[in-house]
């Protein structure tokens, strides 16, 4: 007999989508196993033996994951299809991998910068739900100065829309040319947040790279270019 695992399980394990994701796809209706559609969640499955189709498609497990850490160029968006066809992050590096691989979480389309990929599901939950608190640092290229009282303001949390972002890190690093550049870093991953706590501050941001997710650094990867992370990297952010 196979390992038997809950549904979600199997379908983050194939790397189409994260366990919270995949509770999502089982909900709408869009999970079949062994024919019959199920959407409540609390299904198991047999490794092997059963067969699990999304969308009317049959799913596979794949043994061999894949950790990789693109430097995201500004111009492409990170998703696996864009609905305007514009260049997408899994086209710079489809050429190279032959299996399905996702960004795990989002940057902007005029953001550069680190951006993860993988086909496993658990690793991209464990760095993008909240829970975790993975800090991701950032660079930004602000138009103008900026105030202490506006930076503390970051520092202690800004409403954005109907949220009020946590504590955030915040560090001046250059002030030239009527522009400001700062290094922040947050924890939470809500839609182009950086972004919008600097508006919420009277602030626009005119340039935005990700520099950093928890311990793992761009360093000196090539704009454009992507490597396989390390053990080490991956331990790490899978919290082991
Ligand atoms: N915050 C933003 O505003 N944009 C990103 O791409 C990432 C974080």
């Amino acid at each position: 007999m196979g390992e038997i695992v809950r549904l979600q399980k199997y379908i983050a394990m194939s790397g189409i989508a994260s366990r919270r994701a995949a509770e999502g796809i089982i909900a709408e209706g869009r999970v079949k196993v062994n024919g019959k559609t199920v959407t409540e969640q609390g299904v198991k499955v047999e490794i092997g033996a059963d067969k699990v189709d999304v969308d009317n498609k049959p799913i596979k497990l794949k043994d061999k994951k894949y950790y990789i850490m693109l430097n995201k160029p500004v111009g492409y968006v990170s998703t696996v299809k864009d609905q305007f066809d514009r260049p997408t992050v899994v086209d710079i590096i489809k050429e190279d991998i032959d299996t399905r691989i996702f960004p795990v979480g989002r940057l902007d389309y005029d953001t550069e910068g680190l951006l993860l990929l993988t086909n496993d599901g658990d690793f991209t939950y464990r760095v993008t739900h909240p829970k975790f608190h993975m800090d991701k640092t950032y660079i930004a290229t602000i138009k103008g100065g900026m105030t202490i009282s506006g930076i503390n303001h970051l520092r202690r949390g800004v409403k954005i829309e109907d949220y009020v972002t946590s504590p955030a890190e915040v560090e001046i690093l250059d002030a030239f040319d009527g522009r400001t550049t700062v290094k922040i870093t947050i924890h939470e991953g809500k839609n182009r947040q950086v972004r919008k706590m600097f508006e919420a501050i009277g602030c626009k941001v005119v340039g935005l790279q990700r520099i950093k997710i928890g311990i793992v650094e761009l360093g000196h990867l090539p704009l454009g270019r992507w490597r396989h992370l390390t053990s080490h990297e991956i331990n790490y952010l899978m919290g082991r």
